[in-house]
This record gives structure tokens, sequence and C-alpha cells, in this order.
């Protein structure tokens, strides 16, 4: 049996392939955040093959301040659970295991988008967009953990597998982790164990509530790939750290950089941080990016590039992706 192949267990769930269908909003929610048949739709064809291992669902807004987009799927009501009951259920039915990835877009959103005031670690300009948030308090601070600690439990609620925590491309943990975001002089930021001491708190007040069974992904914009940014050696000590804390996978990706970098175009561009982080933690990890065939995903885990594999542009653009040769 080819590697990709290959089952993995995570805590309690286990995952019949090595490819995911990494998180990809779709922008088809309704306009109040829910699940809507188009997306029910959308993921019922994506994932019918049966072949995929874990499918991550897009990023859904904790918090209403923290809305990245329009049409954003939102976990931030009550009244979210029902209907991603009937989500969670279609994707598992389809022979996937599935999370949902929860994020808050900090400042990399809009007052029109949310209408609210922008917010961000500090009053300084978005490295991306050019925005300048107003800095966070401490009970900004406090409530946005609340928020992520109770969408983590309307996750485990609606039926599925595991939550992933959001903290790549630029939304508010990575511009806590980030030192081209994070200028705080308090606890939050500072070193480099300041800029992930809310993502520690949050792993571990999610682990409290959700308890031991449930599996916690982690995404990280290991490096920012660009000057004075976060770096891989950043990202070695921060994951170790986020393994000891209770977070179960650890999924790559970029910082500020985006879900690319440029000049980069090879299949698995990210592969120099997934491999330096699978090496110093004992958890998976996923490695994300430019992957289009099958035969590269399976060059990626045999070199020990990382543990699973995320396909994500190649499998929106061709449903029918896994009958290639
Ligand atoms: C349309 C689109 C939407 C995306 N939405 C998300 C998202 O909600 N959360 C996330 O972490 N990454 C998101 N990404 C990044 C993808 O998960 C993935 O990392 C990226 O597409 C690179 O992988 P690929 O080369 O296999 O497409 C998105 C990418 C695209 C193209």
């Amino acid at each position: 049996m080819k590697l990709q192949e290959q089952p993995i267990l995570i805590r309690n769930m286990s995952i019949h392939s090595r490819f995911v269908l990494p998180p990809m909003a779709t922008s088809k929610s309704e306009a109040d955040g829910q699940v809507s048949e188009a997306i029910k739709n959308y993921y019922d064809e994506k994932t019918k093959s049966g072949q995929l291992g874990l499918v991550i669902i897009e990023h859904s807004y904790i918090d209403p301040k923290g809305k990245a987009s329009p049409n954003q799927m939102s976990i931030c009501n009550e009244k979210d659970i029902e209907p991603l009951k009937a989500l969670s259920k279609l994707i598992q039915n389809n022979g996937s295991k599935v999370v949902m990835q929860i994020n808050h877009a900090g400042s990399a959103t809009t007052q029109e988008i949310t209408g609210y005031d922008v917010i961000g670690p500090s009053a300084t300009p978005n490295p991306r967009r050019g925005n300048v948030p107003t800095a966070m308090r401490l009970e900004d601070i406090q409530h946005v953990k609340e928020a992520f600690v109770k969408a983590a439990v309307r996750v485990k609620t609606a039926g599925f597998d595991g939550v992933e925590i959001h903290s790549a491309h630029g939304y508010l943990l990575n511009q806590f982790y980030s030192p081209l975001s994070n200028k705080r002089e308090d606890e939050y930021g500072g070193d480099l164990m300041g800029r992930i001491k809310l993502h520690l708190e949050i792993i571990k007040e999610i682990r409290a509530a959700v308890g031991d069974e449930f599996p916690i992904l982690l995404r990280l914009g290991a490096s920012d790939y660009l000057p004075e940014g976060a770096t891989i050696e950043d990202a070695v000590i921060a994951c170790k750290a986020f393994e000891a804390a209770g977070v179960d996978v650890i999924d790559i990706s970029g910082g500020f950089c985006g879900y690319m970098v440029p000049g980069r175009d090879f299949a698995g561009y990210f592969s120099d941080a997934s491999e330096a982080v699978k090496n110093r933690v004992s958890i998976p990890v996923i490695l994300t990016g430019g992957i289009v065939r099958k035969g590269e995903a399976e060059a990626l885990l045999e070199a020990g590039k990382a543990d699973m594999i995320g396909v994500g542009r190649a499998i929106l653009n061709n449903s029918n992706w896994f009958e290639q040769e």
C-alpha cells in the first residue's frame, strides 16, 4: 500500500488516507453566515470520491468583529450549530473525517464588513493591507479567547471530528505570532513566547472545554518569508509549545506571504517549514501548497517532509482529481 493510502491515528480519530482537503473559503454561506444548500452541495461534490482522509472546512468567524469577508461561514452563534450538523454528517457519510477551521480576522478586515472598529495586536500598519487597527486592550484579548473556546465547543456539538485554530495568512493569531504586526510591550508581545502566549492560552482553554478525546489542529503561518518577519526557527519552537499545550496536528502554511511564496512554484513550497517542524515534534504535520499530482504527494511523504498532504486548488478545479493515473 502506498504511503499516502496508509491510515493515521490522531487521538481516537482514525484517518484512512493521508490526503487532506485544506480549508478553502467558498463565500457560499447565507448572509448571516449560516450553512447554505450551495455549501452542502459543494462539499458533497468534493468529498464523494471517499478518498480524502480528512476534510478541513473553510475558516468560520468566531466573533462578529473577526469576520473576514461577506458570505463567510459563522461559528459565533448557538443558532449556527444545527445547520452545521447536516454538513458534518454528509461529509462523514462520504467516508472522510471532518474538522472545522475557526478564525478571527483581526486587522485583516474592514469596518464595512464587520460593522465594528478593526482591532489587532498593535496600532501598526497591517503588513499586507496597510490599514492601522486599534490596539487590543487586555479585555479585548480576554473576549477573543472566550470566543475561540465557545466556537470550538460549538464545532464539537455540531458533530465535527475536530477543530482547527487558524493562525496563518495574516489573520489575528498570525498577527500576534509575527513580529511584523505584534509590537506589544506587555506579556502578549516581545519575544516569541510572548507572541504565542495568546495561542497557548486558547489551546489550553479549548482542551479543557472539549475534553481529552477531541482533536485540536493548528494551522500555522510558519514563516512570513519577509525581512524581519516570523521564521522557520520561530515555527519549530512555537510548534513544540503548541504540542505541549494540547495540539494534536500542526498544519503548515504561510504567514504574511499568504498561502503562496513569491518565486516558489514547486510542489510543496512550504516543505522547508513542514520538515523542520516534523523533525522536532511527535504529532502529525500537514503540508499544503502547490501539489497537483498524486505522485508529488507520495514523493513528499516518502522524503519525510510531512505526514499528510493537503491538495487545495487542484481539487477545487477538478472534483474527479483522484481519478488521475
Ligand atoms: C479560494 C481559496 C480560499 C481559501 N480559503 C482558506 C481558508 O479559509 N483557510 C485557510 O487556512 N486557507 C485557505 N486557503 C488556502 C488553502 O487552504 C491552501 O493552503 C492553498 O490553496 C495552497 O494549496 P494548493 O496549492 O493545494 O491550492 C484558500 C485558498 C483558496 C485558493
